[in-house]
């Protein structure tokens, strides 16, 4: 596209899922508000973040991308925050030595707060209320005052995004993610799955590897890339009033970043080529990532990369697959060879969660575990067998030990949702699941890898 971009170009075209704000005056006393504001972000970071991604691009790499569907104001506790980072930090780890690759970390965190939904109107009843569209909206309680869109929860979550990218920052550079720490708590869950033996092994080898190291005198006290990690922020793009007040000139570059996380991503309802949300994240230079949900055909993904993407460069651009696992392989195969044939640079992941989404019989909404891991598993084997690099997977996941999706080691049914679902959005993996979800990965990494090196040692026979 030719045309002029702004940060504001996105208010020329057609728009979905906008709250329905009362007041425009108070909506801009907001937006001007938080275009003072400090970046919580800087554009150093995305562009690391991006060389990153290129290298998940060149088949070098895998992003571990996840967090909850939908951050809450109610759940914005340290303990909260540790608690993922801990699981993260572990699947991390796992999912590093399987693949004998670094592991690119992105959080569903500080920032995802806004929610599309499938109606603008919930009906509880005989009564009809705006529908929660995520805390940077609106209340998720059901009543007329709570569900009126309003402006000023942006303020907060801002707020509550620094609050929570402070800690992180201190967690990730602090020494709590610290290697030893990561393996040493991953023992623990070993320990108490129902499927340890499964997991004993893994877990056996990166004891060895880490005493190894410590051998040779690799310890974290004196080398920073066993203390630290680099640990980024996303998040969906799709307040775009919030998005747009915080996008900002970099300096030394004098390009536009979005600097409310290091990566935004672009949903499923809202990717339509001549719309308002590819509009506004054509123009920033940041990582994007783009939901590719069944409805998705070949020739309109290839306009989209041509909208994103136009100078091909590599982590620029992440495709985000979510398509249920009995349809991985009547839309995916089309998908990856149009971007073969033309030649483009993208991350492939899998988000196994939102395609999997089904209604247990208690009226919970959730997600099989099994269905989950066989998206992954189908993903797999679509790049398996086109040749191209499994990139990553996208998960809906906390550290807390939640009853949202069934199945998993612990073998969780219907009857047990209603112990502990607490989730604001979506349903979540828990702590356990999350980490089973990262044992399975890296066997599939770990296939992947020999695949590349077979044909390598039979040319040297
Ligand atoms: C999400 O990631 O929470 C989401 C709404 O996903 P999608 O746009 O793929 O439906
Ligand atoms: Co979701």
């Amino acid at each position: 596209m030719s045309e002029r971009w702004t940060p504001d170009s996105w208010r020329g075209k057609p728009i979905q899922q906008v709250p329905a704000y009362e007041d425009a005056d108070q909506l801009a006393s907001v937006e001007s508000q938080l275009a003072g504001f400090p970046p919580l972000v800087f554009a150093g970071e995305a562009r690391k973040l991006k060389q990153n991604l290129a290298a998940v691009a060149r088949g070098e790499a895998f992003l571990l991308q996840g967090g909850d569907c939908a951050e809450s104001f109610a759940e914005h506790s340290a303990d909260n925050i540790r608690d993922f980072f801990r699981v993260f930090l572990q699947m991390a780890v796992v999912l590093t030595f399987a693949g004998s690759c670094p592991v690119v970390k992105v959080g569903r965190i500080a920032g995802q707060f806004a929610k599309p939904r499938s109606s603008d109107i919930e009906t509880v009843g005989d009564v009809a209320l705006p529908s929660y569209r995520g805390d940077i909206v609106n209340d998720i309680a059901f009543t007329p005052d709570g569900r009126k869109p309003d402006p000023v929860r942006q303020l907060d979550a801002y707020r509550q995004s620094a609050a929570t990218l402070n800690l992180l920052r201190a967690f990730a550079t602090g020494g709590f993610a610290n290697l030893e720490n990561a393996h040493r708590w991953m023992l623990g869950f070993i320990k108490d799955s129902p499927q340890s033996a499964r997991y004993a092994d893994v877990a056996e080898r990166i004891t060895e590897a880490i005493a190894f190291m410590k051998a040779i005198g690799i310890e974290a006290d004196r080398h920073p890339e066993v203390k630290n990690t680099d640990f980024y922020t996303s998040h969906e793009a799709l307040l775009l009033g919030y998005e747009q007040a915080l996008t900002r000139v970099d300096s030394t570059s004098g390009d536009y970043y979005a600097t409310s996380g290091h990566m935004i991503w672009i949903g499923d309802r809202t990717r339509q080529p001549d719309h308002a949300h590819v509009e506004y994240a054509r123009g920033v230079r940041n990582p994007i990532g783009l939901k590719c949900g069944p409805s998705l055909k070949a020739d309109e993904l290839l306009r989209l990369i041509d909208l994103l993407n136009p100078a091909d460069e590599p982590g620029r651009l992440t495709l985000i697959c979510r398509f249920g696992a009995d349809k991985v392989f009547d839309h995916l195969p089309a998908l990856v060879r149009a971007v073969k044939r033309e030649g483009r640079s993208v991350v492939w992941s899998c988000d196994p969660m939102h395609g999997n989404t089904v209604k247990a019989g208690s009226g919970y909404k959730t997600r099989p575990f099994d269905q989950i891991m066989q998206e992954v598993r189908n993903f797999f084997a679509v790049h398996q067998a086109e040749g191209t690099h499994a990139g990553g997977i996208h998960l809906e996941m906390t550290g807390k030990n939640v009853t949202e999706c069934t199945g998993g080691a612990r073998a969780l049914t219907d009857a047990d949702l209603s112990d502990r679902y607490h989730t604001y959005c979506d349903p979540r993996l828990n702590a356990e699941q999350a980490l089973e979800i990262a044992f399975l990965t890296a066997e599939l990494i770990k296939r992947e890898r020999q695949g590349r090196e077979r044909p390598q040692v039979e040319a040297a026979e």
